[in-house]
């Protein structure tokens, strides 16, 4: 079976509550198809003013990160049932983002992803090698690491309904993309390490989006790759130009 494509807005820190209803307004009629399944992870303050602003529509609300424990002296953070309350459907975890700035590491991503399966919700679990490692040729090294902590523990049947979203750090934010064959050779290789923890099946099953500078310009190309199942867009999700990304096959 043909894996749908799925394609997630990171509005990262961007957006009031009011103007997240605002923009949810503006795309919505933009983003409509039907043979894409269409995410918008967003600030959680926003959370409760974004399910109400998507009812009726195709999209789906995620959050950009959750904590790991269900509830308790965590100060300024999120447990997974807080969202399940809501109507959130999948949570953004290990962002290349939080593990810079806010010092996540494969074990921290790992027992998110278990969390998170847990109560039901879809993890994007991101994963990408920084510029360094991409000149010194450690890339696929580096990215199989980071995918074999991710899901430690996890199976099978939990890992096939997994999103990964594979994100360059040297593409994030910076208008440089990699180009269709990087995107498609590291996809591949994840696919691969998918199918080597689990099996075959697990691996045809899982879908697995690229980040970093996606834009109206490059989603069609990237996407026509045989192992890149959609997108974790950042900058170009704010905009009108997501509804292109959105209906790239169009
Ligand atoms: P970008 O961000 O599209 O602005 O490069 C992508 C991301 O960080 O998820």
């Amino acid at each position: 079976m043909a894996r749908k494509k799925i394609i997630a807005g990171n509005w990262k820190m961007n957006k009031t509550p009011s103007e997240a209803v605002a923009l949810i307004n503006e795309l919505k009629p933009l983003v409509a198809n039907d043979e894409v399944d269409v995410v918008f992870c967003v600030p959680a303050i926003d959370i409760p003013a974004a399910i109400e602003a998507v009812k009726g529509s195709n999209i789906e609300i995620g959050a950009e990160n959750m904590y790991f424990e269900e509830s308790g002296a965590y100060t300024g953070e999120v447990a997974p049932n807080m969202l399940t309350d809501l109507g959130v459907k999948y949570v953004i975890i290990g962002h290349s983002e939080r593990r810079e700035y806010f010092a996540e590491t494969d074990e921290t991503v790992n027992k998110k992803v278990l969390k998170a399966f847990e109560h039901g919700i879809t993890p994007i679990i991101c994963c990408g090698e920084s510029l360094t490692q991409r000149e010194q040729g450690i890339t696929i090294d580096w990215i199989r690491q980071q995918i074999k902590i991710a899901f430690l523990n996890v199976t099978a049947d939990q890992a096939k309904k997994a999103v990964i979203a594979y994100e360059p750090i040297w593409a994030i934010g910076t208008g440089k993309t990699a180009t269709s064959d990087q995107a498609e050779e590291v996809c591949a290789a994840i696919r691969q390490v998918i199918g080597e923890i689990y099996d075959g099946a697990t691996a045809e099953a899982i879908r697995i989006q690229y980040g970093g500078s996606m834009n109206a310009g490059n989603a069609a190309e990237l996407l026509a790759k045989p192992d890149i199942d959609g997108g974790l867009v950042g900058g170009a999700s704010l905009k009108p130009d997501f509804g292109q990304i959105v209906n790239y096959n169009k």
